[in-house]
């Protein structure tokens, strides 16, 4: 640590680096959808040739300071999204710069996708330096929500309706006790505004019961599992991260037929 810190401070005292870098990156914006971004810098004696950019290998966009000035912005519209970019050399001659894309998405992101990012010098050498990543096709399922439906009286039953949302939709998993239980009934939507698969899933729960009911998010992610934060419900009507609030009228009329 100290020795790289020492080797930058060399590097940056000198005004020079010892290696051509572009890093680029992938973050996931609640209600808008992915931000990428690819930076650069070059030797310090060199000037900036072109960015190229890369959506599955092939090129979208390119960005040539000597046509382009030290700015480019640019709006590409697909029936699925929507990609803002703006790149900028943040120095001279763009020894050093960003280009930031923003994807909003309109349909819900089925596949994996690779973006990269390539950053060409000048003349004669034209030094390049090229940097990749994989946006896979997931957001990790919110905490799980509870709502508490209207109590029969008689039977002593309740229905709970767990949600959560994230990419691909997530599954709920109920378990009372250390027994897993089938919902009994279940439905799932995109939501066009968070971008996330919203899930839902009700269960009828009996007030006799001496063990809490959970309600589990998962969802899978190549051959793990990725899980929200659970949320409970148990037999004195205590919840845990539940929103107590009597889900429709719809709920007793199930509960009554
Ligand atoms: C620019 O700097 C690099 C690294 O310090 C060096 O290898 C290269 O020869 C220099 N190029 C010119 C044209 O001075
Ligand atoms: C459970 O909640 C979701 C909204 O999060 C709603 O769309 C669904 O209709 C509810 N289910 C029942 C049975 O009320
Ligand atoms: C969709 O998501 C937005 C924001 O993330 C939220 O406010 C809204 O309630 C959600 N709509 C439904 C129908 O769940």
């Amino acid at each position: 640590m100290e020795w790289k810190l020492t080797v930058l401070c060399v590097c940056a005292c000198l005004g020079t680096i010892t290696a051509m870098q572009v890093t680029v990156t992938s973050e996931w914006k609640p209600d808008i959808g992915w931000e990428l971004s690819c930076s650069w810098q070059l030797f310090s004696n060199d000037s900036l040739q072109s960015v190229r950019m890369y959506y599955n290998e092939q090129q979208f966009l390119i960005y040539r300071p000597e046509e382009d000035g030290d700015k480019r912005s640019g709006i590409y519209r697909r029936p699925e999204d929507m990609m803002t970019i703006n790149c900028e050399e943040t120095s001279d001659r763009g020894v050093t710069g960003t280009c930031e894309l923003t994807m909003e998405l309109y349909q819900p992101q089925k596949n994996s996708f690779t973006f990269a990012c390539e950053a060409s010098g000048e003349r004669p050498t034209f030094r390049i330096e090229r940097k990749a990543i994989v946006i896979e096709a997931f957001v990790p399922p919110t905490d799980a929500v509870v709502e508490v439906g209207s109590v029969n009286a008689e039977s002593g039953r309740v229905m709970l309706n767990c949600t959560s949302s994230g990419v691909p939709a997530p599954n709920l998993v109920w378990t009372v006790g250390e027994q897993k239980v089938p919902r009994d009934f279940s439905g799932s939507f995109w939501n066009a505004t968070s971008k996330l698969w919203h899930v839902w899933s009700v269960l009828s729960y009996t007030h006799s019961n001496e063990h809490p009911a959970v309600c589990t998010p998962e969802t899978s992610k190549g051959s793990k599992v990725v899980q929200g934060e659970p949320a409970e419900y148990n037999s004195a009507g205590d919840v845990k991260d539940i929103k107590s609030i009597l889900f429709a009228v719809l709920t007793s009329l199930l509960l009554l037929s």
